[in-house]
């Protein structure tokens, strides 16, 4: 049995890990690290969590336990400040190690990325043990186009997340008053996650994420021009896969499939007027787009089945 350690417990990115962690066979939770909460009992968090779990100590701390797996569930300048261990597998949920080019990764997070390896398992498995974990939207966006990057040079990506994308801290444009009965789009052309697609597809999309009045969920169309079979190279990648699903024909993905799975799904369509085609995936923002991809991260860096811990069922509703 492995051990493991989460860092930024009291986050949504760290509470999600948490849940995978603690549904997972071959992985013992031996840190709970959290600056907010240090010193109290894990229900201090959620009162379902019982008296089994350790008691939340400081991130630093929950870093020197000595666990074989680290989740790094902070912010991007603190997992940037952040030394890894020696030998641990350490899964960075965060942007700060993303971009592979220094002057991107400066111009975008302010500081070089190390040598970290950029994980997205279907496309861009990481190699090594220090593993950069893909934004929600770049995952969606790489897993809707990674597969035809051999075929297109040019894509169009409109892309809309819930509003737990943003965090639990609460901002003006996380508001329930800015929020709800809205949906505006944001960092229009100059969002950071367009450069950690590009830096997998070997071009830059044109990408316009939306924020959506709802909890969770992250639903990305992209439009492209290509005669090449996408429907086929895109069934070809993922047939194998346990975690992204392909539609049948005339089936679009929808958030309510993937809301609180690690799932994604995706669905090609063909604009009859314009021969345009349409690759739409979802996902949920905290599930294949954080923590059930970082736990997935960590399974193939462990060498073990990668959808341990998973929530890879939906429920109908
Ligand atoms: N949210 C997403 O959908 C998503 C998706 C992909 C990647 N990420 C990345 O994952 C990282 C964490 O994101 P997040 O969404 O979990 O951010 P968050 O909810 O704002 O949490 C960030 C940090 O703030 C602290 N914190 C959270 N709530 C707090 C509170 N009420 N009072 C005081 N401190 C609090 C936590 O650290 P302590 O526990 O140490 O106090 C946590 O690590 C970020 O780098 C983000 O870019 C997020």
């Amino acid at each position: 049995m492995a051990t493991a350690a989460i860092l930024g417990c009291a986050g949504y990115a760290g509470q999600e890990t948490l849940d995978r962690v603690l549904a997972h066979p071959g992985l013992e939770l031996i840190a709970l690290g959290s600056d907010s909460l240090a010193g109290r009992e894990a229900g201090a968090l959620d009162p379902r969590l019982n008296g089994s779990l350790p008691a939340f100590t400081p991130n630093d701390e929950a870093a020197a336990s000595g666990a074989d797996v680290l989740f790094l569930c902070l912010d991007n300048a603190d997992a940037a400040a952040f030394e890894p261990p020696a030998d641990a597998v350490v899964v960075d949920l965060s942007g700060a190690h993303r971009l592979a080019d220094p002057e991107l990764a400066i111009a975008w997070y302010g500081s070089a990325p190390g040598a970290w390896s950029y994980g997205l398992p279907e496309v861009h498995p990481a190699e090594g043990r220090l593993i950069a974990n893909p934004g929600c939207y770049a995952t969606a966006a790489l897993l809707a186009l990674g597969p035809l990057a051999g075929v297109i040079d040019s894509a169009v990506v409109d892309a809309k997340s819930g509003v737990s994308g943003a965090g639990r801290s609460l901002k003006p444009s996380s508001h329930a008053g800015f929020v709800l009965e809205n949906l505006s789009p944001y960092a229009i052309g100059a969002h950071r996650h367009a450069p950690e697609i590009a830096q997998t597809l070997g071009f830059a999309v044109c990408f316009v994420p939306h924020l959506l009045p709802v909890r969770r969920g992250l639903l990305a169309t992209c439009y492209l021009q290509t005669d090449a079979d996408v429907r086929g190279l895109l069934a070809e990648a993922y047939a194998g896969s346990h975690v992204v699903r392909m539609l049948p024909d005339g089936t679009a993905p929808e958030l309510a499939r993937v809301q609180a799975t690690d799932t994604a799904e995706i669905g090609v369509f063909t604009d009859g007027a314009t021969g345009t085609t349409i690759v739409i995936c979802a996902l949920d923002n905290l599930g294949k787009g954080a923590a059930g991809q970082a736990v997935q991260n960590a399974n193939l860096a462990l060498g073990v089945d990668e959808t341990l811990g998973l929530r890879l069922h939906g429920v109908l509703v």
